[in-house]
């Protein structure tokens, strides 16, 4: 449901708007709490000849740009197929003109319409070339310069009420060395692929008139060792504002808990900014709202002067009775509502969500939310998606938190770039914590502006709980390393007191980075398997017993959904917990550890989800990796079950394999069973094969001669209530079922359906072999985004509406249009009966 907006602060503030908007009690309780400067500032409006300009309403602030762009591939090589760019040696000997594709008059009718987030790297054919590998077997890089550039332009209309307001454009990331023109000149460029990065374009702008904002995206370089997709593969926003405004991404809002949590203070401090030629003098005014759009609280800063083109800080601080905590339970957001005062008017609003917590790494006993423990079930995961590649809508980022809440995750590392805003969003609203990564572990000039934009970003979010500098760095261990990395701590603990950091640290430890951070990051261990990793962990917490540590990185066990022998030619891992690199663990390897240790706050398993890329143990055929607990779809693999047994408290009982092994007939099949419950008990078609005490943390495991039929374990949940689980032979594929994640979505033209696929046998069993072509056809007002399978050697395409099952299932996602109406998805494959399930899109 969505929540209701609370009310904006007037343009003109009065005693009256204040009891309205239901602040005066805590205005009142404020006042023994605001500092003195704050109380001391007068309170009557500021005198000035004309009074200023209103604040752009909220939405006319900042304007998603995903509509109406026009794409076409160019040439990393040859000046001719890049439309012209750099052809001869006068590319910026003027202002205008460096890229004739930039012109506002430029004929783009030819490219393709297309919207955002667009990754156009998961368009490519898959391709062979050992050097591909890692990336996801896609033609990018140096040696494919014909589908390594991407152009992008945007050509739309300014209202003439823009006339003396700023316009900017902002970029949440794009794939990447971005090069941004506006009206048909050169703007600026952005190195990183996943850094945030804006520009102003007012002196360039035309309002009332059109503008085309063009941008040349050159995926050539990587950055990464894994799939990264090319494009414009985040949402681009466009900004207006008065000209007196709130500097962007200046404002921070901290909370402190006062003692019993009765209280808290919210301290607020942004920046104003004065684009014009005549000084200002202004206030900030800060309303607090909770989650049901009350006003908790209201405050506002001292005046002050801002010179003409100038800059001033500004802050003030709230107090919150009773606060509703943000927690992984129950994550409680308020809003703060700021609005830039002067000569009485507002002339610039923002609103910041946020939440009241606390947190704190201990290196005895771990993490704590709100003075609670938390122990970190995270898992690492990267920006990539079947279906869709890098370029993920919203609402696929919330539900692949769901999944991962679904296990038992409960904290979720951006593994090893700065994520996009939204999924940050979708955290803070669901109770995900986060630890946030930058990419570069650099005290350079881009590496500390790459983490600064981080940093400014993403600070207001109540689920990051630390900062990443780096992972895996050569320079880890040494003295450079530590100076680095603590140019970088000093920057981050002066953007952002609050929060820790720490490095993804896989040797070294004890020096160079270690001395630095405050707390230590474990990437596995010294050396593979729990002999080596136990110890090791315990060496180091008795070396530095007043250092926090965390598993940064954990596991990478490898397993293919639906698999249960290694099959090298087809690149496919069995899915029992057997299997990991050589300087990995299992999932139950690693969490025997973590659980046992106090002082481990917990630890991140590489990975949640699998990804595009780094297809270990096997190269191609295999293009996605197998570390994931879900695959690329969010199917779950059997580890899911170990982990939703051990993270949750809801009784587990998981049995597997399949029990289709025909021409397998007597031979052993190891049987294994996830559960916390204490004792299982395992049936072949009736006949008892023996009870088993489960060790805590463990699972249960059985040699089982093959007979078709069913196996079924047995075993008393919560009260005694005995649970079963069973697999059966299943006859032959007879039907498709459909299974929506949801059927009522909103007519955004981003709202989305996961609906996945099951083959089914005439009797309703998946059939766990099943490979069935399926065709996918809509009806009504929305479009098949994407679909996969799960399949980490599948080559089909993903922008397509046909997918083969892989192992019983398939999926489609299914995006909304921005006009309602009854939407219906059929899926049909030769031989079978079809099915068809019905979506509700409303606006
Ligand atoms: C780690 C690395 C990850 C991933 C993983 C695979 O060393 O940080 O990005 O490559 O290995 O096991």
């Amino acid at each position: 449901m969505a929540k209701p907006t609370p009310p904006s602060i007037p343009q003109r503030w009065t005693r009256r708007d204040v009891l309205k908007s239901g602040l005066a009690a805590s205005a009142g309780a404020l006042a023994a709490q605001l500092p003195a400067a704050a109380l001391a500032a007068p309170l009557e409006e500021p005198t000035a000849a004309a009074p200023a300009p209103a604040a752009a309403a909220l939405a006319e602030r900042r304007q998603k740009l995903d509509l109406g762009w026009r794409f076409r591939l160019g040439n990393a090589d040859v000046a001719a197929d890049d439309l012209g760019f750099g052809r001869g040696q006068r590319t910026f000997a003027k202002a205008l003109g460096a890229a004739p594709a930039a012109r506002l008059d430029y004929d783009d009718s030819g490219w393709e319409a297309v919207e955002l987030p667009h990754d156009w790297a998961v368009e490519l054919p898959f391709h062979q070339d050992r050097q591909l590998v890692a990336h996801g077997s896609k033609p990018l890089g140096r040696d494919y310069p014909a589908t390594s550039m991407g152009w992008y332009r945007n050509v739309f209309t300014l209202p003439a009420e823009a006339a003396g307001q700023r316009v900017g454009v902002e970029f949440d990331g794009v794939f990447r060395n971005a090069m941004v023109f506006f009206n048909g000149e050169y703007v600026g460029e952005n190195f990183s692929g996943y850094a945030p990065f804006r520009f102003d374009l007012t002196d360039l702008a035309a309002m009332g008139g059109r503008n085309a904002l063009t941008v040349r995206v050159d995926a050539t370089l990587g950055e990464g060792w894994f799939y990264e997709g090319a494009g414009l593969y985040r949402h681009v926003w466009l900004t207006r504002t008065q000209p007196l405004h709130f500097a962007a991404d200046a404002t921070a809002v901290r909370s402190e808990l006062g003692e019993g949590h009765r209280q808290a203070t919210v301290r607020v401090t942004t920046t104003a900014r004065n684009d014009r030629a005549t000084a200002a003098r202004c206030r900030l005014r800060l309303a607090l709202f909770d989650a049901q759009g009350r006003g908790v609280g209201a405050a506002h800063s001292p005046l002050v002067e801002v010179a003409a083109w100038g800059e001033a800080e500004l802050a003030a601080n709230a107090l919150v009775a009773a606060p509703v905590l943000w927690s992984l339970r129950a994550p409680h957001l308020y809003r703060a509502v700021l609005a830039l005062e002067s000569e009485g008017a507002a002339s610039d609003q923002i609103e910041v969500p946020f939440g009241i917590r606390s947190i704190r790494f201990d290196a005895d006993r771990g993490f704590f939310v709100n003075g609670e423990p938390v122990k970190l079930q995270g898992t690492c995961n990267h920006q990539d998606h079947a279906g869709v590649g890098a370029a993920l809508p919203d609402r696929l980022q919330s539900y692949r938190i769901e999944r991962l809440q679904a296990m038992g995750c409960n904290a979720y590392r951006t593994s090893h770039n700065p994520p996009t805003p939204e999924l940050l969003d979708a955290c803070d609203r669901l109770g995900m914590l986060v630890m946030d990564e930058t990419r570069m572990m650099a005290s350079t000039p881009e590496g500390l502006s790459q983490l600064e934009r981080l940093i400014r970003r993403d600070r207001n979010h109540p689920a990051v709980i630390l900062w990443s500098l780096g992972n895996e760095e050569p320079q880890q261990g040494t003295p450079i390393g530590a100076q680095v990395v603590a140019a970088m701590k000093r920057l981050a603990q002066q953007l952002d007191p609050t929060r820790p950091v720490t490095v993804a640290m896989n040797g070294g430890w004890g020096q160079g980075v270690s001395a630095v951070v405050d707390v230590q990051g474990f990437n596995y261990g010294d050396g593979g398997g729990v002999a080596q990793n136990a110890p090791h962990l315990d060496a180091f917490h008795r070396a530095f017993p007043r250092q926090p540590t965390v598993g940064t990185e954990t596991a990478s066990t490898v397993s293919t959904r639906g698999i249960y022998f290694n099959d090298p030619a087809r690149g496919y891992v069995s899915a029992y917990d057997v299997n990991y690199p050589s300087y990995a663990l299992s999932a139950e390897g690693w969490w025997k550890i973590y659980a046992a240790r106090p002082f481990l706050a917990g630890g991140f398993a590489w990975t949640g989800f699998d990804y595009r890329g780094e297809p270990s143990p096997y190269g191609w055929p295999c293009i996605s990796s197998h570390f994931g607990i879900l695959d690329t779809c969010g199917f779950p693999k059997d580890n899911f079950y170990y982990y939703q047994a051990w993270w949750t408290k809801q009784p587990v009982l998981h049995l597997f394999p399949h029990w289709n092994w025909g021409g397998k007939e007597g031979q052993a099949i190891p049987v294994w069973c996830h559960t916390n419950l204490e004792e299982v008990e395992l049936f072949l078609n009736g006949q008892s094969l023996g009870r088993q005490k489960v060790e805590r943390h463990g699972h249960a495991a059985w040699q089982v001669a093959y007979a078709p039929g069913a196996i079924e374990a047995r075993g008393a949940g919560p009260g005694g209530v005995e649970l079963r689980s069973r697999r059966e032979t299943t006859g032959p594929a007879a039907k498709l079922v459909l299974r929506p994640d949801r059927t009522e979505l909103r007519a955004d033209g981003e709202d989305l359906a996961v609906v996945a696929v099951e083959v089914q046998d005439a009797a309703g069993r998946v059939v766990p072999t099943a490979g069935n072509l399926v065709r996918f056809t809509l009806s009504g007002p929305a479009r098949i985004l994407g679909v996969g399978n799960g399949d980490p050697s599948s080559h089909e395409p993903d922008h397509a509406t046909q997918r083969s099952a892989f192992n019983g299932l398939c999926m489609a996602l299914v995006q909304t249009r921005r006009q309602g109406g009854a939407v219906e998805l059929r899926a049909d494959a030769d031989g079978l009966e079809g099915a068809g399930v019905a979506l509700k899109s409303e606006q």
